[in-house]
């Protein structure tokens, strides 16, 4: 018996956790075995006690200033409340029985900063200390996982022995930027969507949602004044299937596809996402990815046919030239346009007061250039400004909004592309294309947040193409613990931190959303909140193995990609294809069919390379670990292999 008591000894053990809820403890548990401890972001120091503290029924909170802890006190009684059923008392309480105490403290301790707390389980008590409300919250979450995974029920649970271990945490974070980006323009999420994947990214102490908000495909905020960012920006026509391969869309096709939040919408996120100790920056990406807005408005752009522009639906319009994007459609606002700044002097002075966020992000990733080359406008500009090239061009525009953000109290933020044309020492960088833009940035006295596609980009595949929705990249889970946001050569004072990003070009609804983000996200929260030298893959995978359950009760979908098999292959000498396989994970085993058939532990068992036989049409292939499936049924299709062998056996 595990987690489980009999309903005899239950009923007794509530009976008695009534009137005594400590003494009962060490009744019932020495004889029972328990759980692991696993906390994900490790912490940086945990000292395990004997004993564990039960949780009565009538659970007295005790929260030093309340008025300043309310937003845990309120998050507590919440996730305590509901699956336990229990009644959680937080009247003002000076009682020395209190069982879980909030404690702000009276002089700063310097080791925990403004985000990190004390927890200590006693068998008689919970206490959190913090100097700071954020400590205080991270200590509950802290709490929350240091119960059984039931408490993620969102209905009241029975007989659960709701016990925490008896220990002593000290945890801070290892940077102050923890972010996830979540990508509401390639596809719309409602604003309780949002709220969801919030919910879901507070109980690894992430800090930062950036929301991107803007995009070819759609415009998602209401601007008072520019109506038509909404009423034509925010829709286009549903596609399925492989985005920037679909069919353009018909002139009589509805555009009835898509989405936006009105002010009060985001205001409303904004709250939610603060009352959890969660940040919301705004992105709004320019001078490139804004075909949504000239959709709307024409005259933003340099180019002429612009009025017969439309939302993007997905179909190809961006070529790629080595590292140069070429577009088929100018997506780019005109930087020597003054109509351009107006406009985004009015966003951005709305965007301002919905986002109290001292960041806002302006883009600046991926701006074709080859319709300014053809632009006279942009020849005058060139000339009046002594411009000598694209990239001078578009820090020019960066360098205007820049001037425009500061002038509503905001600091800029934009992808790394805009160094190269020069923006101010103020401009903060997210560095994704190459981790040295980071270094470079930060050496140069940029504030840096670290978002590299090789180790961060939670929109790339996790898996084999032939069972994960497909994308251009493919980023496991191993590869992603791997990472260290203090990149070597960096100047250690101007990295903020790092974020995982979730584009969702390929990402159709919130299921998948989170799908992308679990387990990746966990990774990324060990690497942004724990100290380096805490992190240990197996370690961490065994943690990993525990939240699933626990995301399995709160309802939140994640991937199971982890466990499904590594195929390579090889030709031989004599042109037969050769098919290995491994793991991601250590102690699965692989059984296997070539007869169509769908194998399970009865089947071979993979053990070395696999000559493909000759008329067989595909390879199946499922993971077992202690004779029990754990990964999904994969048919790999043998012309799938044959295209990946290389042709010769080097
Ligand atoms: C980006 O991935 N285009 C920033």
């Amino acid at each position: 018996m595990k987690l489980l008591l009999s309903s005899t000894v239950l009923l007794v053990w509530l009976n008695a956790s009534a009137q005594n809820p400590v003494s009962i403890a060490n009744k019932i548990l020495p004889n029972q075995s328990h759980r692991e401890i696993a906390l994900i972001p490790e912490p940086v120091t945990l000292t395990k006690e004997k004993g564990y503290f039960i949780l009565p029924q009538n659970i007295i909170l005790q929260a030093a200033k309340a008025t300043e802890l309310g937003q845990s006190i309120t998050f507590l009684k919440k996730k305590l409340g509901i699956p336990t059923g229990y009644f959680i008392n937080s009247a003002a309480t000076t009682k020395k029985t209190a069982h879980i105490k909030l404690v702000l403290t009276h002089k700063n301790d310097s080791l925990i900063g403004a985000e990190g707390y004390h927890l200590q389980v006693t068998p008689k008590q919970i206490i959190i200390t913090a100097n700071k409300p954020a400590g205080i919250f991270y200590g509950v979450q802290t709490l929350l996982q240091l119960l059984p995974k039931e408490i993620e029920s969102k209905q009241k649970v029975k007989q659960v022995n709701w016990e925490v271990p008896c220990l002593s945490i000290t945890d801070y974070p290892r940077f102050g930027w923890r972010g996830l980006m979540l990508d509401v323009a390639r596809h719309f999420f409602t604003k309780e969507e949002v709220k969801q994947y919030i919910d879901a990214m507070v109980r690894y102490k992430y800090n930062i949602l950036h929301l991107h908000l803007t995009d070819d495909e759609g415009w998602r905020i209401e601007i008072k004044g520019y109506p038509k960012l909404t009423e034509i920006g925010a829709w286009n026509v549903k596609r399925e299937g492989d985005f920037g391969t679909f069919i353009p869309p018909t002139p009589d096709e509805p555009r009835n596809y898509g989405g936006f939040y009105t002010q009060e919408d985001l205001k409303e996120l904004v709250a939610y996402a603060k009352q959890q100790f969660v940040d919301i920056m705004p992105e709004i990406d320019a001078p490139g990815h804004s075909l949504a807005a000239i959709a709307s408005y024409p005259e933003l752009s340099c180019t002429a046919d612009a009025v017969n522009y439309k939302v993007s639906s997905g179909a190809q319009m961006i070529k790629w030239a080595g590292s140069t994007p070429i577009a088929s459609v100018d997506n780019t606002l005109c930087p020597a346009n003054e109509k351009v700044y107006e406009f985004l002097d009015n966003v951005i002075a709305q965007v301002s007061k919905i986002f109290p966020f001292q960041y806002v992000h302006m883009g600046g990733d991926e701006a074709p250039y080859n319709y300014w080359e053809k632009s006279p406008q942009i020849a005058d500009l060139m000339k009046r400004e002594n411009l000598k090239t694209m990239a001078q061009v578009q820090g020019y525009f960066e360098r205007r909004v820049e001037k425009i953000a500061a002038k509503y109290g905001k600091h800029f933020m934009a992808w790394d592309e805009v160094l190269e044309g020069g923006v101010s020492e103020n401009a903060a960088v997210m560095s994704w294309r190459n981790i040295k833009f980071g270094v470079e940035a930060s050496n140069n006295k940029h504030k840096v947040v670290m978002t590299p596609t090789e180790y961060t980009y939670l929109d790339y595949m996790q898996g084999d193409e032939v069972t994960e929705p497909k994308v251009f990249s493919t980023l496991r889970l191993n590869k992603v613990y791997q990472y260290d946001p203090m990149p070597e050569g960096a100047d250690p004072n101007y990295i903020m931190g790092a974020q995982g990003n979730v584009w969702t070009a390929q990402i159709y609804n919130i299921r998948t959303a989170e799908y992308m983000t679990w387990p990746r996200g966990f990774a990324i929260a060990e690497s942004v909140w724990s100290p380096r030298g805490r992190k240990n893959w197996k370690n961490f995978f065994a943690r990993t193995e525990q939240h699933f359950e626990r995301l399995n009760i709160a309802g939140t979908k994640y991937a199971p990609s982890v466990y499904d098999p590594i195929f390579n292959v090889k030709r031989t000498a004599n042109g037969r294809l050769l098919v290995s396989l491994s793991t991601e994970v250590e102690g699965l085993d692989i059984y296997y069919s070539f007869d169509n058939s769908f194998p399970d532990q009865f089947y071979p068992k993979y053990t070395d390379s696999l000559t493909v036989p000759i008329d067989a049409q595909q390879l199946r292939v499922i993971t077992y670990r202690n004779k029990k499936p754990i990964g999904r049924m994969i048919s790999m299709p043998i012309e799938e292999l044959n295209k990946r062998a290389p042709k010769q056996n080097k």
